[in-house]
């Protein structure tokens, strides 16, 4: 039940039936709006904003049914309940056809009603929720700048709008490309934080030897090549909140003096003395599954416990398929406006191939092919011919699949080849391509830096 009182407006040219009506209905706690024929209904459904309509179908000037196409067009998901005489039936066949939430037939059987009327309050009651979860969206499907409307999303916008009201560290996991920044941002952007600096930290990003400066700062000449001052994450983030991400992947080393930091909430820069004290929210993120991490000793379980707090998992892409279409379309828009195109839609077959593809990159692979594509499309739509390999052909290539390779090739090519196209399956995330073959991330960082690539 809906915690403000549901209005009711009642449509019949029947008064008897009206004052009756308006007794039950106001019995069980709704309020009442009446109107005597379809066009008083019209005037009223339009000024006096009711949740729920009830109406007659035969009345004079302006009939039932036609009511119902005018308040669907004006108000498409108010729900529409008809009172159908035995002789109006056919119509209410018509009506369900047009979109009435219902029909009830006369004599009115009150019990009917009454879950007619609590089954449509649950509607509004949903849609409510998710149109203040929607927040800032125009579209109405996500939350913030999340889009997809399906159940595991909605339960992550869920969580992120209880744990962004509270100061709580929170542990983001999932797969590369499943949004974990996006999630470390919202919970920030809804937190008492919000007007501070929100300094994000990607551990497999900055090299072993410059992470401890990087997140504690350091003094002049705290070491070779430290020629100034530089203030640490830690510093920078203060009043506002630090997302450590990436946390596996931060040297064991390290870790200790994090957790230490966590707990006392002072800082000391490399090679100084002084403490500065930091009032920082931390937000952590891993790809592997943290206990996983714990496991194979790349994250300590102190760190860990202190971090967990709050678990937020993100389901990976292939596990929510019904948002790929609305993915696409919310991306096809935003790569229309940076690229000056003005693509329509994807062709239904290349829907069909979208939502095929397992997606191991996740939302920032499907983000990357829908930029490429709106580049490559001359037409109003965007056509399989203007998709990838990688998602035409899945077993091709990527994680599970099957890379061919001919005699002639040297043992260092092939894995050149294997390491490239695993940085392409996960959309270029070094950490998670490392995982999936089994190595360390320095050693695929040193490996492109052997390529010459970045
Ligand atoms: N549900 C979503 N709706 C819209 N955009 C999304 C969604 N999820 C992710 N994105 C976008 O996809 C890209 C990848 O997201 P993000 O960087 O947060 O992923 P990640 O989980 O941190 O990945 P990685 O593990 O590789 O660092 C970003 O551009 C982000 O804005
Ligand atoms: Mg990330």
């Amino acid at each position: 039940m809906s915690s403000r009182e549901t209005k009711i407006l009642v449509v019949d040219d029947d008064a008897a039936m009206r004052e009756v009506l308006q007794l039950r209905l106001r019995e069980w706690g709704y309020g009442v709006i009446l109107a005597c024929d379809g066009r008083e209904g019209k005037k009223l459904a339009e000024n006096g904003e009711p949740d729920i309509v009830i109406s007659d179908v035969i009345m004079p000037y302006i009939s039932g049914m036609e009511l119902l196409g005018l308040l669907k067009s004006g108000n498409p998901a108010r729900p529409v309940i008809l009172v159908t005489a035995e002789a109006s039936i056919p119509q209410a066949v018509e009506a369900m056809i047009q979109g009435a939430k219902n029909y009830i037939e006369k004599p009115i059987d009150y019990s009917r009603l009454r879950e007619l009327l609590e089954e449509a309050e649950q509607e509004i009651d949903l849609r409510r929720e998710s149109r203040r979860l929607a927040g800032s969206l125009e579209k109405g499907a996500g939350f913030g700048e999340f889009v997809g409307a399906s159940r595991p999303m909605r339960e992550v916008y869920n969580l992120i709008s209880r744990v962004g009201a509270s100061d709580a560290s929170v542990m983001v996991t999932g797969e590369s490309g499943t949004g974990k920044e996006l999630v470390a941002r919202t919970i920030h952007e809804l937190s008492p934080r919000a007007d501070g600096p929100f300094i994000a930290v990607n551990a497999s990003a900055i090299p072993e030897n410059l992470m401890e400066s990087e997140i504690f700062g350091h003094e002049r000449g705290a070491f070779t090549g430290a020629t100034g001052v530089r203030a640490g994450c830690f510093e920078l983030a203060n009043r506002g909140t630090l997302f450590l991400d990436e946390i596996a992947e931060m040297p064991s080393a390290l870790q200790p003096k994090l957790l230490r930091v966590l707990e006392d909430k002072r800082v000391r820069r490399v090679g100084g003395s002084r403490e500065f004290r930091v009032d920082v929210r931390v937000l952590a993120a891993t790809n592997l599954p943290p206990m996983e991490a714990v496991e194979k000793g790349k994250l300590r379980r102190d760190l860990f416990y202190r971090l967990n707090v709050f678990t937020l998992a993100l389901p990976p892409l292939r596990e929510r398929a019904e948002d790929i279409e609305l993915l696409a379309d919310v991306f096809l828009r935003q790569f229309n406006e940076k690229h000056g195109r003005s693509l329509e839609s994807c062709s239904l077959e290349t829907l069909e191939l979208l939502k095929a593809h397992p997606w191991p990159g996740n939302v920032r692979e499907l983000r990357n092919v829908m930029e490429r594509a709106v580049i490559l499309a001359e037409g109003p739509r965007i056509e399989p011919s203007h998709l990838p390999e990688s998602v035409l052909n899945p077993g091709a290539s990527g994680a599970g699949g099957t890379m061919k390779i001919s005699g002639g090739v040297t043992a260092a090519e092939a894995e050149k080849e294997l390491i490239l196209r695993t940085l392409e399956a996960t959309g270029n995330n070094k950490a998670e391509a490392a995982r999936r073959l089994g190595l360390d991330v320095k050693t695929i960082r040193n490996k492109l830096k052997n390529y010459g690539i970045q």
